[in-house]
């Protein structure tokens, strides 16, 4: 309605104005009579929008499940742990779980956060969702068993873990479409999360901007790669066997592992595109697999070259990390990063690599533990953070996130 009366009184605006400019623009050329308008009045002949704007779209905050997991990904993702304070107890955690689910459940729908210093800032939520993730030192203050998995990974030897980019007590992960949208949304939650925490990591990650491709087009990472071919789909049977946790405060929730895996583009830049494409499995152009022609064809992990060498190389990453045992998936949702180069360098690249299962210990591991044993990629990757959380279910409107461990 208000777009309307907004078109509507532009319109009756530029009529006035042409009204008044009527003499001064006589005996000039049209072009030059709009352009004198538009220097009167930049905006009286911009276009009404065709369609409601990006900004104005909204992802809903309550439901059985977080937003933030099934929603389509957004092109911009901060992922935020926090340290719990000392001598923040069961009550405290739960005072800040409503304080900060409420904050939440106001911004993603495009309303100020309560005691918003800057509320105009809250107004364009651009599919703006907020997830809260439990490490395990929240759930043990909360005084719950946590899953055997809800801890630090064991050790691979591919990881070079840098204390920094590690663990953590509570995960927000928040997502938007505008990265200004995300920038206040962390704000007022860490604001909001002050008494109670204090911040241990922050990582921002990206995809294309919104409206740059087409709708359903698969990320690449910045190796160039199309990454996310082969996931689960939410929606599926097999999504919700092997996402959604079943039992206890945890049901109809996950688990989620977020490893910053560091991308070495200037030795990328040194193979060859046959060697780029025999490492994963997939060619550059489609991400069709080496015995393919699409994209979502069904790779031919036998087919053999003319010299009897396997098309899809053993030590490719489509064949080390798939299993035949269907238990064994995860769902990607990750992030590319670009950080600050140090001295010397000019890329500090990678992934923030994110996946959502039910179970971390019976479903990621195995492939992790796959994936270091053999998988050409790591001679351009290393994993340089790591992070487990468990996600508790969603919450009804009069509720809030982690109310079934917390209540
Ligand atoms: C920087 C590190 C990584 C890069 C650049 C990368 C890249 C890729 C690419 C290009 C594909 C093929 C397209 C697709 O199906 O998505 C792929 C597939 C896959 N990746 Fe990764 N990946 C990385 C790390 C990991 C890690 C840490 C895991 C899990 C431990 C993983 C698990 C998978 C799985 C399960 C698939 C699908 C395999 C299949 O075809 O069944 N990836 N990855």
């Amino acid at each position: 309605m208000a777009d309307d009366q907004n078109a509507g009184s532009g319109r009756s605006g530029l009529s006035r104005r042409r009204l008044l400019l009527g003499g001064v623009v006589a005996g000039l050329g049209a072009a030059t009579a709009i352009g004198a308008d538009l220097a009167l009045n930049p905006r009286a002949d911009a276009p009404e929008p065709a369609a409601p704007l990006n900004g104005q779209e909204t992802v809903p905050f309550f439901g059985v499940h977080q937003a933030g997991i099934t929603t389509t990904p957004q092109a911009h993702a901060t992922f935020i742990a926090l340290d719990l304070q000392p001598g923040v107890d069961r009550d405290a955690l739960r005072r800040m779980m409503r304080i900060l689910s409420d904050d939440a459940a106001r911004l993603t729908q495009g309303r100020a956060a309560l005691a918003d210093s800057e509320p105009e800032l809250g107004t364009v939520p651009a599919r703006l969702t907020v997830t809260f993730g439990f490490g395990p030192g929240f759930v043990s203050r909360a005084g719950d068993a946590r899953p055997d998995w809800l801890g630090p990974l064991p050790a691979f030897t591919i990881d070079r873990l840098e204390p920094a980019w590690n663990d953590g007590d509570l995960l927000l992960q928040i997502a938007a479409d505008d990265a200004f949208t995300v920038a206040h949304a962390a704000r007022m939650l860490l604001k909001d999360s002050r008494s109670f925490a204090t911040v241990r990591w922050t990582q921002t990650g990206f995809r294309r901007a919104h409206g740059s491709e087409k709708p359903g087009t698969t990320m690449r990472n910045l190796f160039g790669q199309v990454d996310g071919t082969v996931n689960l789909t939410p929606g599926t049977a097999d999504f919700d066997r092997l996402v959604w946790h079943e039992r206890g405060w945890l049901a109809g929730g996950t688990g989620l592992v977020i490893r910053r895996i560091r991308m070495d583009l200037d030795k990328w830049d040194r193979l060859d595109r046959g060697g780029r494409e025999q490492s994963v499995g997939r060619t550059l152009a489609t991400g069709a697999p080496l015995t393919g022609t699409n994209e979502h064809d069904e790779p031919d992990f036998a087919a053999t070259t003319s010299i009897g060498f396997p098309v899809i190389p053993e030590f490719s990453h489509i064949r080390r990390a798939r299993t035949e045992n269907t238990d064994e998936r995860i769902f990607r949702r990750g992030y590319n990063y670009d950080g600050v180069p140090t001295a010397g360098e000019i890329s500090n690249s990678g992934l923030l690599f994110v996946s959502f299962q039910a179970d971390v210990g019976r479903q990621f591991v195995p492939i992790q533990r796959r994936l270091d044993e053999l998988d050409l990629l790591n001679e351009w990757t290393t994993p340089i953070g790591s992070a487990v959380f468990a996600i508790p279910p969603g919450c009804g409107e009069s509720g809030f996130v982690g109310e079934t461990l917390l209540t």
